[in-house]
């Protein structure tokens, strides 16, 4: 019998980490997979950031941290916004937590009531939609295609919002489809937000270093909308720190407060020598996120042009984030031997189990026509996996 709370059982598993086992498996068989389904940096943690952590240990950096972070992490964190953003932040209105997806969730926690609605654009980070679910919310997906690069309009963000809206979590660098939202874009759907106050914007910026076109713009910086928007962002994939687990939220102080109380009673602050090694990441040489980003842009354009080489694949140019987001529905109801690919999600583990390359199917990031391949890998993998995707994909007939 099954006895677990009905939050639970609303609750859809990772899709990532799913397919990420499934490859795991494989390789542990001796198959020789590639992996393009990891959401990190590929790169080492910059070695000024683990003396930091190296020292903390040594100095008995080792207590429980306040709840919100140690106010050094947080003044680091105020002056980020303020150099990086141009954006006015108090220590007060920062809270850190384990992780950016935490971040999010004590967000979504604190502001969402049953039955309130969350506006998500689709394709989505996983996690957004079980997010709200969890906290009993409504998520309203509003699709937008590659047509349009992936990126919501002002009217279809209007047509969305009823009286029930209590948010929008937006996206920029996005992961699945490394779109980026330009300044007049954002404009765009700061007017519409502007007419209606009792919407929040949960900003999720934690690719913000990883753009190619120019300085990251944050939806925070419209005045008329500046005490409605929450700032995730965190040291995870700008620093190459995923399992260090910091992340923070800069927003109105009432909001932090809240999440303050319920990361108190859930879960403490957050890894006290990961705050020493996140302060040292903020304040210290920025020389190692720009040649970071500089690597995921060569790489970028490797895949983009490898990707257009491929007969039925539909690629549009990602300007930030380290993903590439493929529409692929040409090969629906094609079938190799016995084998037939009815969705995205066919398509992905037709392409692992025969191409030996790990993709993930873009059901679970509400865009059922495309799969997601990451690129945070070596120029020597990208080349080998789009050459045997190809050579997969041509034998469906
Ligand atoms: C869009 C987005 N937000 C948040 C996160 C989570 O970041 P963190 O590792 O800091 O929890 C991820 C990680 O994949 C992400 O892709």
């Amino acid at each position: 019998m099954n006895q677990l709370s009905d939050r639970l059982n609303r609750l859809s598993p990772s899709a990532t980490l799913a397919m990420s086992q499934k490859s795991n498996e494989l390789k542990a068989q001796g198959v020789d997979v590639i992996n393009l389904s990891v959401g990190e940096p590929d790169f080492n943690t910059p070695d000024h950031i683990k003396e930091a952590a190296k020292k903390a240990v040594d100095d008995n950096f080792s207590r429980y941290s306040p709840v919100p972070g140690y106010p050094a992490l947080r003044n680091a964190i105020v002056a980020k916004l303020k150099n990086e953003n141009g954006l006015d932040y108090t220590v007060a209105q920062i809270s850190c937590a384990n992780g950016a997806k935490q971040s999010v969730c004590n967000t979504i926690m604190a502001l969402v009531n049953d039955g309130d609605e969350v506006i998500v654009p689709a394709p989505y980070w996983v996690s957004y939609p079980e997010m709200v679910k969890l906290a009993d919310g409504t998520p309203v997906i509003v699709t937008a295609g590659i047509d349009q690069d992936f990126k919501i309009t002002p009217a279809q963000l209007e047509a969305a919002i009823t009286p029930k809206t209590k948010a929008l979590i937006l996206c920029s660098p996005s992961n699945p489809t490394g779109s980026v939202y330009t300044k007049e874009e954002l404009a765009g759907l700061a007017a519409v937000l502007a007419k209606h106050p009792q919407v929040y914007v949960i900003a999720d910026e934690i690719y913000e270093h990883i753009t190619y076109n120019g300085k990251h713009e944050s939806i925070a910086q419209f005045p008329e909308i500046h005490d409605n928007v929450i700032i995730v962002n965190g040291v995870s994939k700008a620093y190459a720190m995923t399992g260090w687990r910091i992340g923070f939220i800069a927003g109105p102080e009432w909001i932090v407060k809240a999440v303050n109380k319920l990361q108190g009673q859930y879960t403490s602050g957050p890894c006290s020598v990961s705050q020493k090694a996140a302060e040292a990441a903020y304040t210290g040489t920025q020389a190692p996120v720009e040649e970071m980003r500089q690597a995921f842009q060569r790489r970028r354009d490797l895949i983009v042009k490898l990707a257009k080489g491929i007969p039925g694949f539909e690629v549009n140019i990602p300007q930030g984030a380290f993903y590439l987001f493929p529409k692929c529905d040409s090969f629906f109801g094609k079938s190799a031997g016995d084998r037939k690919i009815n969705n995205a999600d066919d398509l992905a583990m037709y392409l692992l189990e025969v191409g030996h390359v790990a993709c993930v199917g873009g059901t679970s990031f509400g865009s059922p026509e495309c799969i997601r391949m990451s690129y945070a890998t070596s120029d020597e993998n990208i080349v080998k996996a789009m050459c045997r995707i190809n050579e997969a994909l041509a034998l469906l007939k």
